[in-house]
């Protein structure tokens, strides 16, 4: 386990803070929309900034697009992005496009792309500064975890992680999932964030959220002390996150 010293949780007094849904299929799509959309209606800001994660939850947001969203509020930021070309299938914004953006009807978000012909740090920079001009922080962040607990381009073992030095978004060059090179909001900024939700499918991912998570009195909740894992330290800035597992993550935790 990598030492956890130099990191700090937000609100981490508060109890019961996390709440955990399971579901499977269609089902569990359709609870994600539900949940997406139902905080998107209530924020009472004239924009709704919110990141979106690449892997699975592309596919698994088009349950908003039975719903009724007003996107023309969104701005779309990625919590991590893949350095490559955006038409190249690697890249997370190609996934959101093709997947969800293409399909809706009507006025689009606003979505912030990752300045692909910068390097990656020069990138990373552009990224920050482009979050900071739209309110400086994230209304919800949709996250997926990878079965070593990574969590947007934060991976477990990486001083990305381990040690903080308070920028908004950096680069990976060494990224343990590949491609390597990749651009990710920092752990302190998406603990900024107003809402944290993880969509985590999988009996690959059972382990570790075995280790994240605990049953206290009943009720799952956060174990403690907190394992060094990037999902696991990634909460809301109330201390807060939704959990959305499907049966075969839970493993019957
Ligand atoms: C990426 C991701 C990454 C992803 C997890 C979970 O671009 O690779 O943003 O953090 O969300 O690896 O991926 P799955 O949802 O496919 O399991």
């Amino acid at each position: 386990m990598p030492s956890v010293a130099n990191l700090s949780l937000p609100g981490t007094t508060l109890p019961g803070a996390v709440t955990v849904t399971i579901a499977d299929g269609d089902a569990l799509k359709k609870q994600v929309a539900q949940y997406v959309a139902t905080i998107a209606k209530a924020c009472t800001k004239d924009r709704f900034v919110v990141a979106l994660s690449g892997g699975s939850m592309p596919k698994l947001l088009t349950g908003l697009l039975d719903l009724d969203v007003d996107w023309a509020k969104w701005d779309v930021f990625f919590a991590d992005e893949r350095c490559v070309p955006l038409d190249s299938n690697d890249s997370n914004y190609k996934a959101c496009e093709d997947h969800l953006f293409s399909k809706i009807k009507g006025d689009k978000p606003t979505i912030h792309t990752l300045d692909t012909s910068l390097s990656p740090a020069q990138a990373a920079e552009k990224y920050g500064d482009a979050l900071n001009a739209v309110g400086r922080r994230f209304d919800l962040c949709l996250l997926g975890m990878g079965p070593d607990g990574h969590t947007a381009s934060l991976f477990p073992e990486h001083d990305l992680f381990r040690k903080p030095d308070g920028s908004v978004a950096r680069c990976i060059l060494d990224s343990p999932k590949p491609p390597s090179e990749r651009v990710t909001f920092t752990l302190s900024t998406l603990q900024n964030s107003v809402r944290v939700c993880f969509v985590a499918t999988g009996d690959s991912k059972t382990p570790v959220l075995k280790e994240i998570l605990a049953r206290k009195e009943g009720k799952l909740d956060y174990a403690y002390p907190v394992p060094a894992y990037p999902a696991a330290w990634v909460r809301s800035a109330d201390g807060g996150a939704q959990w959305f597992l499907d049966s075969a993550a839970s493993g019957g935790l």
